[in-house]
């Protein structure tokens, strides 16, 4: 299926992009494994014809917003996010209207309906920098996401107004678990993703996107972490340091070690493949929306460009 996969990618002048939370074989398979606003800057400059995004359908959508001539295919279209679930378009749009004269800033996990009445898109890894960069009396209306919100209001000294949304993954680290690990490897940094809740992020020695976190377990001379985000992260941190330990920090409901997103481990290899040889199932976006949410993630695009982000 491998050689397939390959074979199916060259003749079709396709791309297949990873988001860090796929499983190892997607990511060892894939052109470019990234975080959220990686996936974008690439999909935003590929040449390649069909762009295969293994994660969820805003990733998709994200790469369609700015690709709405090529084919962008996602291996199992029901790969959702409930954070973009928890967030829905008219309410959201109702929300902004009701607050004339806020500016309204949209973390990427969210659906291109949301995009389309923001006025920019940030994702984890430039939120901070964006918001650093509107002065300090703008009135900034935040959503989805509130532990990401509360995040930045926290390092930026902002009152952002929160929309009250989650990601039922990142919110479900068990703080005493995960005390109970630092008492084991009294050694490890504890590193989290800021869609954690504030118990997590306040005991974390560090807080980053996906990319900053493994950026992080690079240039830290220390030999053990435990990563309080999706497990499937550790894959590309342990090929980076092989020297180092990793240690998933665990779920609350649940007896096992690490926490997967069960939307993200819908895609599979099978799918994958199934998908670059059928070319479906496609991502597609009304016209009058694309054009609308195009404008905020390209801005964020240009933004990162000027922070070299
Ligand atoms: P990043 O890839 O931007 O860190 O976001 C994490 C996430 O939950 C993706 O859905
Ligand atoms: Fe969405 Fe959370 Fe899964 Fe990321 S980990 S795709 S935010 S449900």
């Amino acid at each position: 299926m491998k050689e397939e996969i390959k074979r199916l990618r060259k003749e079709k002048n396709a791309v297949i992009l990873a988001h860090y939370y796929q499983t190892g074989d997607i990511q060892d398979i894939a052109d470019f494994v990234g975080d959220s606003l990686a996936l974008a800057q690439w999909a935003a400059e590929t040449a390649a014809d069909i762009i295969v995004l293994c994660g969820v359908h805003f990733m998709g959508e994200t790469a369609k917003i700015l690709c709405p001539d090529k084919k962008v295919l996602v291996p199992d279209l029901n790969a959702g996010c409930s954070l973009a679930d928890s967030c829905p378009a008219d309410k959201f749009t109702e929300f902004v209207r009701r607050h004339p004269g806020y500016t309204v800033i949209s973390y990427v996990n969210t659906t291109a309906a949301v995009k389309a009445v923001t006025d920019i898109v940030v994702t984890s890894t430039n939120a901070k920098q964006i918001v650093d960069s509107f002065p300090e009396d703008t009135n900034i209306l935040f959503g989805p996401d509130r532990n990401l919100g509360n995040y930045i209001n926290s390092v930026t000294g902002r009152n952002m107004l929160l929309w009250d949304g989650a990601c039922h993954v990142h919110e479900q680290f068990s703080l005493e678990k995960i005390l109970t690990l630092k008492e084991q490897y009294p050694e490890a940094e504890i590193i989290t993703h800021p869609e954690c809740k504030q118990p997590i992020i306040q005991v974390s020695d560090f807080v980053g996107s996906t990319a900053a976190l493994l950026r992080h377990t690079i240039q830290l001379d220390k030999k053990q972490f435990i990563v309080a985000t999706e497990s499937g992260v550790i894959h590309e941190m342990k090929k980076k340091s092989p020297d180092k330990e990793f240690i998933p920090a665990p779920p609350n409901d649940s007896t096992c070690a690490c926490n997967e997103c069960s939307f993200m481990r819908l895609n599979t290899m099978e799918k994958l493949y199934n998908c670059l040889k059928y070319e479906t199932p496609e991502i597609s976006i009304d016209k009058e929306i694309q054009v609308k949410a195009v404008k905020p993630i390209l801005r964020m695009l240009e933004i990162s460009k000027q922070l070299g982000l």
